[in-house]
């Protein structure tokens, strides 16, 4: 991998951005790793307030932190990811960004992580995985139904824990496994794209 920044035009094209990532990464951007236009969109509504700490759940190869800070250099994007590969790329991603000081990846599960330090969220349907077969990530993790609904019952929980006003953005999500606290505010990419305000 390269290990000079990148310019910044390789943060406002996929094709470009996916040009940096290995074959194997590539080939799962479709399907897992979140298109820039979703993600502008996004961390626009999370970054509302300079000072602002925002938490991608599940954060895979960091591109949702590592474009959003770009944007937001005012702002903290934190991610969190179960896999060690995938975290160690978003740790060279995040070296090559032309902006690296605000943007702070964890290795490990969601669920081992203190949530009470952050004002908004972005959740791109991470605990699917566990649902479906097809376009898996890998083989490294043990995936199940119950597992799913372990994971989606936690999040349940941190979600009510959190205070009103947070901001809460969900990409092919559920509605129905949010807490009706959460008030839908816009639903754009075709429904696809939720953005949420504590009540
Ligand atoms: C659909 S990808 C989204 C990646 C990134 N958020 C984006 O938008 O480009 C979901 C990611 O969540 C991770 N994940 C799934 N369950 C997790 C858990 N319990 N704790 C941490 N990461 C998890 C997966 O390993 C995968 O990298």
């Amino acid at each position: 991998m390269n290990t000079s920044p990148l310019s910044p035009s390789y943060y406002s094209d996929d094709e470009l951005y996916d040009s940096q990532l290995s074959p194997r990464m590539k080939k799962l951007s479709p399907i897992h790793w979140s298109p820039l236009e979703v993600i502008k969109t996004a961390a626009a509504f999370l970054s509302d307030k300079p000072g602002s700490k925002i938490i991608d759940i599940g954060s895979g190869i960091g591109k949702f932190c590592i474009v959003a800070a770009q944007r937001y250099p005012d702002c903290d994007f934190y991610g969190i990811e179960q896999r060690r590969d995938l975290h160690e790329i978003a740790l060279l991603s995040r070296k090559i960004s032309p902006c690296e000081l605000n943007i702070h990846f964890m290795h490990g599960n969601f669920t081992e992580l203190d949530f009470g330090c952050y004002d908004g969220l972005y959740f791109f349907n991470s605990f699917a995985e566990n649902l479906y077969r097809f376009g898996r990530i890998d083989n490294s993790i043990q995936y199940s139904a119950g597992l799913y609904n372990y994971y989606a019952n936690y999040f349940y929980k941190i979600l009510e824990g959190k205070a009103s006003g947070t901001r809460l953005v969900t990409y092919h999500g559920s509605d129905t496994e949010l807490p009706q606290s959460y008030q839908l505010i816009e639903s754009t990419f075709k429904n696809h794209l939720k953005l949420y305000i504590k009540a």
